[in-house]
């Protein structure tokens, strides 16, 4: 950064410029300075004025040359002369300089027009070898008065006999050096009159040279032809100047002609080196953001194309390439990809896009977020600045590819700006100070309670609050974002002591296996109409831990203790030594070996599975406890007096509790190597276990109904509750009833389906095409798309499509995070959130039974989950047909 030159520098000369009056001509008329263009960053030159400092050996050479020649061959062109009472003194007329050098035109070299040689003088013009008297034009083969350097300075002296023989030497390679460097002058030339003044043929030669250039390559030819008229040219004399600085509003775009520049970065230093026919700077343009990296020339001379805001959105803005890559020291660090505003891939011509993340390196994402996503002023709601989900999406898949640990270190590092480098301006630090604190304070409103309760990022919210006090006392304006940080560390100590108190949560995995939460004193809380606070890691859980003689020791762990943990205390406890195995017994008998490192072993269990532990090589001899056959009887008698509409509505409200309880991170840890994070997904489990208890409840009870009579009834009263449950949104417990009687072991029972009333049946094959998978379940997402929250989705589904996700896109591409996968993901994620971004109010139904009944009987089923055995009942009831 040492290099980097003051930007004020520049901006001084700008104001330099505007305030300069208004001169009388050379040429006698009055002629107001054209104002500064006001939309620039960086001073250009004026058009009459060199783009050299001084003029480069060779060019000062060729300016000796030429007036020695002239003062010998053609003395009177060099001569004082009037114009509105003014005396220009040894000057010549741009006409007859263009004159005399066609008159050299000759055996050695060949000049074809007036154009060209005014091009020659141009040259000699822009190296600062000639000047227009006034500095107010380019060359023009008009009535104009320049001078050579030497005069103009007053050190002109007369030229020696001997100095003719030596310039008259070196005419020819003067003329061929000019030759060479007149078109790019006639261009240049072009390129610096205002767009007003260009002429068709102007724009002709403009247009003609954009062909050419890289960075334009993907354009078609009518835009080429537009930029003709808005393109500036820009050149920097001295190596070190800056064009706009890393957080300046962006202005323009730029493509390299000459010359190389320097991207740097704050806290990071050069990333990298913009070569010729490179372009930088549409970044801010297209993301109204602020620059993401300052721009200082490498080399002296360095030249630009400009395109100006107005004009880059007018005419590039939806032309633009599909994609950019960002480097860093020669590495892809970013790859941005256009999208619409509807959120579509930009194929066509879209009016509004923006660039999106696809990849990335996280810290350069971080960044790239912080910069273009996190509003430096402060947002009441503390929800995201910008329209896009990319924040979101960030906040809600970063533990994938950086862990909290990574990002609260990446997160400071952005915050100490000014620590790690003091250069910056008080205006810049704040700004970027403030990105952090608004960055956290949206990180915590999407993440909620996992945000306060993770150790790391605790400790981080503490560092950055007592940072953001103490800078507050430097910084005055930081005061509202000590107010935030002050109030999310009450909100995690309030928290924390909440937890304390209620530190011996208890659960308790049932006789029939449901997970039921104990309140003090030892009783199942379930029965309660209470609010049910979701399983964390460090509550308590209590279980049973089988041996093969079906014996039973009872276990209390925390619910995030490994399979490994469970074993050690078991075996303790059962006093077994040998080479043990924990396992899961299923009521089929299939048996599920437990990693050691696996966690929420207890809850996530199949409905009727058990625990057991077992030396490894007696593993065979594991069979299922008799309780695991599940119920001989069913409870048709209880269903019979339960009103259809109570049953569903308790369904729905106990649906909605344990939907409510499932963070959206459980659904990421299950679905990405269910226990590589080493966090419980218990919430998840317990949710989804639901579904199938559901399933297997309405198989059950229709298997174990021996009458005729009363299985249709019940068959009646299931369509009739999913009918509610469908009403109530609870589409959880919708599927798994139709999912039931779609059965096999019931959907065979024709006898009982013969004699359903034909309208009940039509509903049911109504229902059957809600559920059809068929075109990716095509139908549902219709139903569910025209839905508003609350409502209580399918769930086996939304992790079905996270799991496609997953095992159809790689995590990373070429050792950048594939964030177009963790958009997918997140999407998925979002219709979570947005399932329940509403709480569920519904009105209860007038109650036949006591509501308490009704609440507990459908928290406590009892049901068979071997698919053989209700398959077997079912061919009990209903013997196949011969
Ligand atoms: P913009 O943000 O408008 O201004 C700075 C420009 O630097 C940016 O657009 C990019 O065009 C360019 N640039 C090149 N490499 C990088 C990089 N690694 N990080 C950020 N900007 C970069």
């Amino acid at each position: 950064m040492e290099n980097i030159a003051s930007p004020l520098s520049s901006l001084r000369c700008l104001n330099d410029s505007m305030k300069r009056e208004e001169k009388k001509s050379g040429n006698g008329a009055f002629r107001a300075l054209p104002p500064a263009n006001k939309k620039t960053e960086v001073w250009s030159p004026d058009p009459p004025l060199p783009i050299t400092q001084t003029p480069s050996a060779q060019f000062a050479r060729s300016g000796w040359v030429l007036r020695t020649t002239i003062l010998f061959q053609a003395p009177h062109m060099i001569r004082d002369r009037k114009f509105h009472l003014r005396t220009f003194r040894r000057c010549l007329v741009g006409t007859e300089m263009v004159d005399w050098i066609i008159q050299q035109s000759g055996s050695f070299f060949h000049i074809h027009s007036r154009s060209q040689a005014s091009g020659m003088w141009q040259a000699l013009l822009e190296e600062g070898v000639i000047f227009h008297v006034t500095q107010e034009h380019q060359f023009k083969d008009k009535y104009n008065f320049y001078r050579f350097r030497d005069d103009q300075e007053g050190i002109g002296t007369a030229p020696s006999t001997k100095d003719r023989h030596q310039a008259e030497s070196e005419l020819q390679e003067t003329f061929s050096l000019l030759l060479q460097q007149a078109p790019d002058a006639i261009l240049r030339m072009t390129l610096r009159k205002p767009p007003s003044d260009r002429t068709a043929e102007d724009l002709e030669l403009i247009y003609d040279e954009l062909l050419h250039i890289k960075a334009l390559s993907h354009l078609s030819n009518s835009v080429k032809r537009e930029l003709a008229s808005v393109l500036y040219f820009e050149s920097h004399a001295m190596a070190g100047t800056v064009l706009f600085h890393q957080g300046d509003e962006g202005k323009s775009w730029y493509i390299i002609l000459k010359g190389c520049v320097n991207v740097v970065i704050y806290g990071k230093g050069e990333v990298c080196t913009l070569q010729e026919g490179d372009d930088f700077g549409k970044l801010a343009l297209v993301n109204d953001a602020p620059r993401a990296a300052t721009i200082v020339t490498r080399e002296d001379n360095c030249h630009f194309l400009r395109v100006d805001k107005d004009d880059f959105n007018r005419i590039l803005r939806d032309v633009e390439a599909n994609t950019v890559r960002l480097k860093e020291h020669g590495q892809d660090v970013l790859l941005l990809q256009k999208i619409a505003s509807d959120g579509r891939v930009a194929e066509g011509a879209h009016s509004h896009y923006k660039y999106t993340v696809i990849a990335g390196t996280p810290q350069k994402m971080l960044e790239h977020l912080l910069e273009t996503r996190v509003d430096s002023r402060l947002e009441e709601t503390g929800e995201p600045s910008s329209q896009d989900n990319f924040l979101e999406d960030f906040l809600l898949t970063h533990i994938m590819f950086m862990p909290n640990h990574q990002l609260c270190s990446e997160l400071k590092k952005h915050y100490n700006i000014d620590v790690t480098n003091s250069r910056q301006e008080t205006e810049f630090i704040i700004a970027s100070k403030r990105r952090v604190a608004h960055f956290v304070q949206t990180w915590a409103t999407t993440i909620r309670e996992q945000f306060y309760e993770d150790p790391v990022i605790s400790r981080f919210i503490q560092d950055l609050q007592i940072a953001i006090v103490h800078d507050s006392k430097h910084y005055k304006s930081l005061e509202e974002e000590v107010k935030t940080m002050t109030n999310m560390v009450d909100t995690k100590q309030k928290l924390q002591e909440e937890y304390d108190n209620n530190s011996s949560q208890r659960w308790k995995v049932s006789a029939f296996g449901h997970i039921v939460r104990m309140i003090p004193g030892g009783s199942e809380e379930e029965d309660k109409p209470t609010t049910r606070r979701p399983i964390k890691d460090w509550d308590e859980i209590i279980f049973r831990v089988h041996c093969a003689d079906h014996t039973y020791t009872t276990l209390k762990t925390v619910v995030g203790a490994t399979s490994e943990t469970i074993k050690g205390f078991a075996a303790d406890k059962l006093g077994l030594k040998d080479d043990l195995v924990l396992v899961e017994v299923k009521s089929s008998g299939e048996r599920i070996v437990f990693k050691d490192f696996e966690v929420s072993v207890p809850t996530g269990l199949s409905i009727n599975g058990r625990i057991f532990l077992s030396p490894t090589d007696h593993l065979d001899a594991l069979t299922p406890l008799p309780e695991q056959e599940g119920p001989s009887e069913g409870t048709g008698n209880t269903l019979e007096t339960l009103n259809s509409n109570e049953l569903a509505y308790q369904m729905a409200m106990y649906d909605w509790e344990l939907f409510s309880s499932v963070h959206e991170y459980e659904l990421i840890y299950q679905v990405f190597e269910r226990h590589q994070f080493r966090k419980t997904m218990s919430n998840l489990d317990v949710f989804l276990r639901r579904f199938n208890e559901v399933q297997f409840w309405v198989v059950t009870e229709m298997c174990l109904t021996t009458s005729l009579s009363r299985r249709v009834q019940l068959l009646r009263k299931f369509i009739k509750v999913a009918c509610h449950c469908r009403e109530y949104q609870d589409l959880n417990a919708f599927f798994a009833i139709v999912m039931g009687l779609s059965n096999i072991a019931v959907s065979r029972l024709s006898q009982t389906w013969e004699r359903l009333p034909g309208k009940i049946k039509k509903v049911f094959s109504e229902f059957e095409t809600l559920i059809d998978p068929s075109r990716n379940h095509r139908r549902y997402r219709q139903f569910v798309s025209k839905l508003e929250s609350p409502i209580i989705p399918f769930m086996p589904l939304l992790l079905k499509d996270m799991t496609f996700t997953h095992e159809g896109n790689k995590t990373y591409l070429e050792g950048l995070v594939n964030f177009e996968k963790m958009h997918m993901i997140a999407q998925t994620l979002r219709t979570l959130r947005n399932c329940r971004s509403r709480p569920l109010v519904i009105e209860a139904p007038p109650s036949g039974k006591s509501a308490h009944e009704v609440r507990k009987y459908i928290r406590n089923f009892c049901l068979i989950d071997n698919q053989r055995r209700l398959t077997q009942l079912s061919n009990n009831l209903e013997p196949r047909r011969p």
